[in-house]
């Protein structure tokens, strides 16, 4: 046994047990032996942590629905978030590194459903395992789009980014082909699909997370009827009937559902979201179709096994 300095010692600590270089956050006012060393900035008897979380994922329509949900009176979402969306991104991130304290500030305002909505979090297996730490009895929405669009979504968000991959090949027909000698095709056509493998992805989540704290929204029901989406999850959050009938209409202009404001004028999202675009050929779908069809399938026979509602969109891929 020699002695060492902390530092030392710590040194080695981490140097055998690298895995827990990033500490696990937990919920610090539960255990009585973490209550009376957490700093005087956290207080325990006023704690704000989120019991909702909208894990995306990306372009399936969830910035619509944290904008529409939080109308609702007895519902509040964490405050702006500089540079990142609106997103906090804490689990599973770069941000989970700033700590409780830098989280817990985004959620000032008390109500009876505070969430917060991260689309980079459904993916991410990350995310699953420090979220079932800290907030291990929060609900969680995933919205389920056909992935096929929600890929080719991804592609035109990469292109009004002027992603150069993405504007060198113009379109998305014809990333498939390239992507089989060309290392960056093929990198982008991964980030445009792999969010899509739902079934995959939620694996990760129900290792941490039971399946009755999960609610699965069609995205084409969320887009097309974002009244009745909203009654159900209101209902499913235990929550006082609101009539989101008179905070929500339709904009011909921009071709999708938007808020409106108390001068009863109409608020939709930016333009980054329900962007204007061609509409996908054949071919491609047919393409991306392939792709996930082993996935798709498996989705489908979950749903199904869980008595759980089938997308439209999955009921007629897999007839
Ligand atoms: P597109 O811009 O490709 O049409 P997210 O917020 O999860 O990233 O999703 C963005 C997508 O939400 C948009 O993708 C759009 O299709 C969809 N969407 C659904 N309802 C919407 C709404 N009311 N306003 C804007 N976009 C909406």
């Amino acid at each position: 046994i020699k002695w060492q300095s902390p530092i030392e010692s710590a040194k080695m600590y981490f140097e055998r047990f690298e895995e827990e270089k990033v500490p696990l956050w937990t919920n610090p006012c539960i255990d009585p032996r973490h209550r009376i060393i957490t700093p005087p900035s956290i207080n325990c008897s006023n704690l704000t942590l989120p019991n909702l979380l909208i894990l995306g994922p990306q372009k399936t329509g969830s910035t619509a629905l944290a904008n529409f949900l939080e109308i609702h009176p007895n519902v509040s979402q964490n405050s702006n978030v500089p540079g990142s969306f609106e997103e906090v991104q804490f689990f599973g991130g770069n941000n989970y590194k700033k700590g409780i304290e830098w989280y817990l500030s985004y959620f000032q305002q008390k109500a009876e459903i505070v969430f917060e909505k991260s689309a980079t979090y459904f993916d991410n297996p990350l995310a699953a395992k420090q979220a079932s730490a800290l907030v291990p009895n929060s609900k969680l929405i995933i919205i389920l789009q056909n992935p096929a669009d929600r890929a080719y979504s991804w592609f035109q968000h990469m292109l009004a980014h002027k992603d150069e991959t993405a504007m060198n090949l113009g379109n998305m027909t014809h990333i498939f082909e390239v992507s089989k000698n060309n290392t960056l095709a093929k990198k982008l056509l991964n980030r445009c699909v792999s969010g899509g493998k739902y079934i995959h992805h939620l694996e990760k989540w129900l290792e941490h997370f039971s399946l009755s704290q999960i609610m699965f929204i069609d995205s084409d029901v969320l887009r097309n009827q974002p009244i009745k989406i909203l009654s159900k999850v209101t209902e499913w959050l235990d929550l006082p009937y609101f009539d989101y009938s008179k905070v929500i209409r339709f904009s011909p202009s921009k071709g999708f559902h938007c808020k409106i404001d108390e001068n009863s004028k109409t608020r939709c999202l930016g333009e980054s979201k329900g962007r204007k675009y061609e509409k996908m050929d054949e071919a491609t779908r047919l393409e991306l179709d392939e792709i996930f069809a082993i996935d798709n399938s498996a989705l489908f026979k979950f749903l199904r096994k869980s008595r759980l509602e089938i997308p439209g969109w999955l009921r007629k891929l897999i007839k």
